[in-house]
């Protein structure tokens, strides 16, 4: 299956997946990387791997429809079947819903509903919860609202910070996403993860 990966920071999760599929035989053809931010160290990490980018200044455009106009002409272009959202920090508009419809995917890090939005594991650190995750869900027009596909727990310990808190989440989205991806990409809808 041809996937393009939308992100707009440091990549971790775009590079969990470029590894999974030397490590796991995720059956995946990475196309293209789009970006909305020109520094993004996953453009970077894109390069290294030999994978297209695509970046855009959004607001060097009058309207998310125009970019996303853009876009849709790329991911034409490369024959792109799913796009899957890794800390892409925009809401998906409906010229790429439309055209994908079931197959925009997100991985969130918390067990949504809780915590949906910006920074959800400092709100659930500063909710002094005991247990927080990650989600992997279906993207529709909302924030962190589409159907979900696959969600694992991780525990709050004692002692813990802002930042250890963060490096178990993202440790745990790391084996998640490529997961969900392999089975997603199979066309098996069951999709069945152990937590
Ligand atoms: C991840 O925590 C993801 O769940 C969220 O944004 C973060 C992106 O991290 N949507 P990275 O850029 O993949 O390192």
């Amino acid at each position: 299956k041809k996937i393009a990966v939308f992100a707009s920071g440091n990549g971790s999760n775009f590079q969990a997946i470029v590894d999974a599929k030397k490590e796991s035989g995720l059956d995946a053809e990475i196309c293209l990387v789009v970006s909305d931010k020109k520094d993004a160290f996953v453009l970077r990490r894109a390069d290294s791997a030999g994978i297209e980018t695509f970046c855009f200044t959004p607001k060097e455009y009058k309207s998310k429809e125009d970019f996303e106009t853009v876009i849709l002409t790329k991911l034409r272009d490369h024959e792109v079947e799913f796009i899957v959202l890794a800390g892409y920090m925009r809401l998906i508009g409906p010229t790429l819903l439309h055209e994908f419809p079931g197959r925009i995917i997100n991985i969130h890090p918390s067990l949504l509903p809780a915590f949906p939005g910006r920074d959800a594991i400092g709100q659930a650190f500063a909710a002094k919860v005991k247990i927080t995750g990650v989600t992997v869900h279906f993207v529709d027009e909302g924030m962190d609202t589409g159907p979900i596909i696959a969600q694992q727990s991780v525990p709050v310990l004692e002692g813990d910070t802002r930042q250890t808190l963060q490096q178990r989440i993202q440790g745990k989205e790391h084996e998640l996403y490529p997961l969900v991806l392999k089975e997603l990409l199979q066309k098996n809808h069951n999709i069945h993860v152990e937590g």
